[in-house]
């Protein structure tokens, strides 16, 4: 069958090399992709957010299923506009993409649910907010509740940081219309990971556990970023804890999505705060995520394709998946500067040295074609994933390709795993 993949990151690399392992893939399309994607199909040059454009590409090509990657066009109704021309779509409808494009739903779906989560509150005037955060004495988060990238959230341990994280979102207004809205909640402490799962409307299934690394510094220091780095399984992800964050966060999450007359289709990706009061809901995204995906599809070992049919079909309780029980880690290189200003244009060496390996995968993500050269295209340019015996082998090896690598200004933290090998935690 012919399939198109929307997006253009890491995740999409990584999507798309594991669907090229399918028999029963055709022809794979990949709107817009990069260099890394090409390797396994064709380039399409539709912006992901050019959701007609696709839909009639989709029509044209013979196309039997769509692939959304990305949160912008899920929130845009892509999976609606697909299924509308009769073409099946992976990912959640416009509807139910709210539990990550807007955080003031995803709270309240929480609080109908006993979903366990930072107490918090959610206001439309940055007068209400200030009044708020100045009667409290903890730190608190302070989060735009629209989409702004990953950057969206305020970590403030004073409630004067604070009140000026809610003045830039809402009056400032630096992320638009998408910090109309800020919810203030309680910072909680402990270890973060990410628990993905396939959803088709009412089964989960759920993926092996991972951990990204957010900050831009080693020891997670300095500001956040898209993720410099993920690591799978995370073991601070006990199967108790597992069966916790099952029962207590993805089965109400799940049922009370139904109740809401928007059930959940996709990947419904658990943002989890290990505190010693248990596990607790940090955010909801709709999509896979981005690095996790690059070490956790390295270590799938079923067809993705076929699991992606059955959560479209609603047959997900027929699969099993099979996982290599290695782990595995991803270290994103990233441009000098990110998150910040960064150049581009940098010729990239080293990528076919560094990848000679079947427990090694370079997925690609903000890179581009220059004259036969790769180059630098984007803040994160590439996800050097390994697979080993221990997760510090498999960090060691994602490490020793990482040094074959080269651009001018390259930049990535040299601590990716740790804490799962004990160094942190
Ligand atoms: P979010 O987009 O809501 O996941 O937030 C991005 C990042 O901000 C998370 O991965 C955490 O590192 C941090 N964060 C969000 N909410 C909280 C919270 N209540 N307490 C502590 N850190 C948080
Ligand atoms: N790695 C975090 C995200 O995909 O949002």
């Amino acid at each position: 069958m012919n399939v198109l993949l929307v997006g253009n990151g890491g995740r999409e690399h990584a999507i798309a090399w594991k669907l090229a392992q399918s028999k029963k893939l055709d022809q794979l399309y990949i709107a817009p992709g990069n260099p890394g994607t090409a390797q396994y199909g064709k380039n399409v040059d539709i912006g992901v957010n050019n959701i007609a454009e696709l839909v009639d590409f989709a029509k044209s090509n013979d196309v039997s299923l769509a692939i959304i990657g990305p949160e912008d066009p899920l929130a845009a109704g892509a999976v609606d506009a697909f299924e509308a021309a009769g073409i099946k779509a992976f990912g959640p409808s416009k509807a139910a993409a709210r539990l990550e494009a807007d955080k003031a739903f995803a709270k309240q779906v929480m609080h109908t649910n006993a979903i366990p989560t930072a107490e918090g509150r959610v206001f439309e005037t940055f007068a209400d907010a200030k009044v708020y955060i100045a009667s409290r004495d903890e730190a608190v988060v302070v989060k735009a509740a629209g989409l702004a990238k990953g950057k969206g959230v305020f970590v403030c341990d004073e409630p004067a940081d604070a009140i000026i994280a809610a003045e830039k979102i809402m009056c400032d207004r630096i992320f638009g219309e998408a910090g109309d809205t800020v919810v203030v909640e309680d910072k909680l402490l402990g270890q973060e990971a990410s628990i993905l799962a396939f959803v088709d409307g009412r089964n989960i299934y759920v993926m092996e556990s991972s951990q990204d690394h957010k900050a831009i510094g080693e020891g997670d220091t300095g500001p956040n970023t898209g993720g410099m780095g993920a690591y799978s399984p995370a073991p601070v992800v006990t199967e108790a804890i597992m069966d916790q964050i099952v029962k207590e966060v993805l089965v109400p999450t799940v049922d009370g999505m139904i109740r809401n007359g928007t059930p959940f289709k996709g990947i419904l990706y658990a943002g989890i705060m290990i505190t010693q009061g248990g596990p607790r809901v940090l955010e909801y995204n709709v999509r896979f995520g981005d690095p996790e995906t690059q070490p956790i599809l390295m270590r799938l070992k079923s067809d993705l394709l076929d699991v992606m049919l059955a959560v479209c079909d609603g047959r997900l309780k027929e699969m099993t998946l099979e996982w290599d029980p290695r782990p595995a880690v991803c270290v994103v290189m990233a441009s000098g500067g990110y998150p910040g200003g960064y150049d581009k244009g940098k010729k990239i060496t080293g990528l076919d040295a560094a990848g000679d390996n079947d427990d090694i995968v370079v997925f690609q993500a903000g890179t581009a074609q220059q004259d036969g050269d790769i180059v630098s295209a984007g803040g994160r340019v590439l996800g050097v994933t390994a697979l080993g015996d221990t997760i510090a082998e498999a960090k060691a090896k994602a490490y020793s390709a990482v040094d074959m690598i080269d651009f001018d200004r390259a930049y990535c933290r040299r601590d990716i795993a740790d804490k799962a090998i004990g160094k942190l935690a």
